[in-house]
């Protein structure tokens, strides 16, 4: 093998039996040398007179994680993964994969061209791919719907989501659990089978895609599973079409050419760089450039919040899942007692829904223990505030906080907005203050920004950051500055959705324009949702006057349409629905209020409603990058991916703009200045990455940053 292929594999004989052990730290993906190394030991082994068997395997704790995501869109050296497990699965002497870890991708493909699998307890298997914006290439798209059906081989696929080794057991995937030596079990199972003068193949298996063919239920089913979970993304569409055609080809390797086919379709289309962009993404967010890697972490193993209100019981159930007992503390019983039921209610539809069992539920409810008093909370790690969003209310409980716990506990604030260096100034420990931004609802959405204060220590943010991820959040790190990244990013998109309003749009084209773009929810109907008396009310306590962007939902609000809470806002809404209906009574409102402020409401075009928001979007996010409020453009994406509802297979905003190219971004923000020079200043660094013909990448270096907005400066809401 040449020095240059990346990765190997290790050749070793145990009596009659050649092991081949996949040798390519950290998780032994398919790289050039692995490809080279298993065809080049295949061929060994079978010329090898004595050898009557083949074990593959991979050293580590991995077996095979997947294919070498860097060869993708690339040339690449060795032989390519296909004929490589072509020599596999035309072996002469019977192969056997023994998994010692997680197969997924590539991985498992390479497992289903071996004539047997047998896993350890801890093997994970599947295939992943979806989630990059690829299908499986290597055959499984073909011999998966073989050996388990298509039906749940098109869940798998669209789902990416691994099996367990026990699921993966029962659905046919594997043959075998070893219970003790995966290679001695491996070995033994081999012996067994030695003497057969055939062993199976996946290929040749037929019966399970016989039995769908000339019936269009599976692939029905499968059109609308990957509309309702994975809308406007292309891949889904080629796996069930691969699966179509494992159903009706008589041929398999007819099957496998269409496969081919279809990957390099889905390999060629912008989605798959960009979900690869937030795969990388993802990982890079997690790591703080300025904080060495060996800082030391902090174990958390307990956890106490205070304010069990909808935020505080979503974080509670957050940790509680992670297997971190909590404390939760309310004002009072009236409040805990609410709080602790609403807690025990979502668990109770979990499983009502079948996403857990009873004995789970018990077991992760039971983690969570109320209380009336700090004394309880003075062993925690950490305590996460989530009570009202108010300042002095917060200084409080923050100095509570400050006497009642340990010296070591980290105290941690929900707030969506306000200033942590001023919670962190009253306390004794400003160094253990940090903001922990949990997005609504806690449990589900994927979102953590961690604030870092101007005091918070490396130590409490490393920790926070690998306390996000046990608990299964996307973090990202924001410089405490107002609105932090997310949103401070979404002023200027609502911004630009109520200036549409009162400039011609209606509330259902925004929203609809928004939405084929691939936004989850368009801004209306989001508005609804979080309420538009909030800022209504705010202003009214204030004796502040209404700005005219706000002008007409205010006018919305003093006509009691609040939102969804009160059934009419922008839409109308039918008892315990969230579906909106169209609000016709609305459209003179509208009209009125253009009128009442000199604007000559016109008929705008979609892609202009497309252009505004999510340029707006663009533009505030250079400027966040520019003062290294986010630590890199990527990091915005991931907010607005895991926050905000924004398309994935778009790669983020930040992402997209880069693929419109940043000259395109300004020559229409050029036009858009007609109607509002302010707002469509493009901010310096945009400016000037456009100038360069060059891209956001990672923000300037603390030297050159860009002063960033004070807290009175600015006054921003936000969720
Ligand atoms: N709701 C959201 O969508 C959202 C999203 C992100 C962040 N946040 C932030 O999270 C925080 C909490 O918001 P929420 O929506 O959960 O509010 P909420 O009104 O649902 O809950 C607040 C809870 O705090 C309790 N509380 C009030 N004063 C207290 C005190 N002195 N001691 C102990 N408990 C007290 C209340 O009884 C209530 O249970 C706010 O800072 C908010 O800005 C909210």
């Amino acid at each position: 093998m040449t020095n240059e292929l990346k990765g190997k594999v290790n050749y070793s004989v145990n009596g009659n039996i050649a092991i081949l052990e996949v040798d390519n730290p950290p998780v032994n993906p398919l790289s050039s040398g692995v490809r080279a190394g298993l065809a080049e030991f295949i061929e060994k082994a079978n010329s090898d007179d004595s050898i009557k068997g083949i074990i593959l395997t991979g050293a580590g704790r991995s077996f095979i994680a997947g294919a070498d995501i860097s060869e993708f869109g690339k040339s690449f050296d060795g032989p390519d993964l296909n004929s490589t497990l072509r020599d596999i699965e035309f072996s002469n002497k019977p192969v056997i994969a023994a998994i010692n870890g997680t197969a997924l991708g590539g991985g498992l493909e390479t497992a289903l061209v071996c004539n047997y699998r047998m896993g350890t307890n801890k093997a994970i298997v599947g295939l992943p791919e979806v989630n990059l914006g690829l299908l499986p290439g290597a055959g499984g798209t073909q011999r998966l719907p073989r050996l388990v059906g298509p039906s749940q081989a098109l869940k798998m696929m669209l789902s990416g989501a691994p099996l367990s080794a026990e699921k993966a057991l029962t659905s046919g995937i594997l043959d075998a659990i070893s219970g003790n030596s995966l290679i001695e079990d491996a070995i033994e199972f081999l012996q067994d089978k030695i003497e057969l003068s055939e062993h199976p193949k996946v290929r040749d298996k037929n019966e399970k895609v016989l039995e769908a063919r000339g019936s269009e239920n599976v692939l029905t089913e499968a059109k609308a599973l990957a509309a309702k979970t994975r809308r406007g993304q292309f891949a889904p569409g080629q796996i069930i079409a691969c699966v179509e055609a494992a159903i009706n080809e008589d041929d398999f390797d007819a099957g496998l050419k269409k496969e081919s086919e279809y990957f390099l379709e889905c390999l060629m289309n912008p989605q798959r760089e960009a979900m690869i962009h937030i795969f990388f993404g993802e990982r890079a967010a997690s790591k703080i450039s300025d904080i060495p890697k060996d800082t030391p972490l902090m174990s958390i193993n307990s956890a106490g919040i205070v304010g069990s209100g909808t935020m505080g019981g979503g974080i509670a159930m957050n940790l509680a899942n992670a297997g971190i007992p909590v404390l939760v503390l309310d004002q009072d019983e009236k409040n805990l007692e609410r709080g602790m039921g609403v807690i025990e209610k979502n668990y109770q539809m979990m499983v009502d829904r079948g996403r857990m069992s009873q004995e789970q539920k018990e077991k992760v409810f039971g983690l969570i223990t109320p209380t009336l008093s700090y004394e309880d909370l003075a062993k925690v790690d950490i305590v996460v505030e989530a009570v009202y969003e108010n300042l002095e209310l917060k200084q409080e409980i923050f100095k509570t906080l400050d006497s009642v716990t340990n010296n070591n506990t980290i105290l941690a604030s929900n707030t969506s907005g306000l200033d942590i260096d001023a919670l962190a100034s009253v306390t004794n420990r400003p160094g253990k203050v940090v903001g922990t931004h949990f997005f609504s609802p806690a449990n589900v959405m994927r979102l953590l920004e961690v604030v870092r204060g101007k005091d918070s220590s490396d130590e409490t943010m490393a920790t926070v950051m690998s306390l996000g991820k046990k608990i299964g959040k996307a973090a990202v790190v924001s410089l405490n500055a107002p609105g932090f990244i997310g949103n401070r990013m979404l002023a200027g998109y609502t911004y630009q959705a109520n200036m549409l309003l009162l400039e011609g749009a209606l509330p259902s084209q925004v929203d609809n324009a928004l939405e084929s773009f691939g936004m989850s929810m368009g801004p209306f109907r989001m508005m609804d949702l979080v309420g538009l008396d909030l800022g209504w009310r705010a202003r009214k306590l204030a004796n502040l006057e209404t700005p005219l962007v706000n002008k007409i939902s205010a006018e919305l609000c003093e006509r009691d349409r609040f939102g969804q809470k009160n059934s009419k806002g922008f839409y109308n809404y039918s008892e315990g629905s969230r579906a909106p209906n169209p609000a016709p009574e609305n459209e003179e409102i509208y009209k009125e209020v253009s009128e009442k402020n000199n604007i000559q409401r016109r008929e705008i075009s979609d892609q202009e409603i497309i252009d505004r928001c999510i340029l707006g979007l663009v533009n505030e996010g250079a400027k966040i990058l520019e003062e290294g409020v986010a630590q890199r453009s990527g990091d915005m994406d991931i907010v607005y991916i895991n926050g905000y509802g924004f398309p994935i297979w778009r790669g983020g905003p930040m992402f997209y703009a880069n693929q419109l190219g940043l000259e395109e971004v300004i020559k229409k923000m050029n036009v858009f200045s007609e109607l509002d020079k302010e707002f469509w200043k493009p901010a310096p660094l945009l400016q000037k990455l456009a100038d360069q013909s060059a891209t956001f990448g990672e923000a300037p270096a603390v030297n050159e940053r860009a002063e960033l907005l004070s807290f009175e400066q600015a006054n921003m809401g936000g969720v």
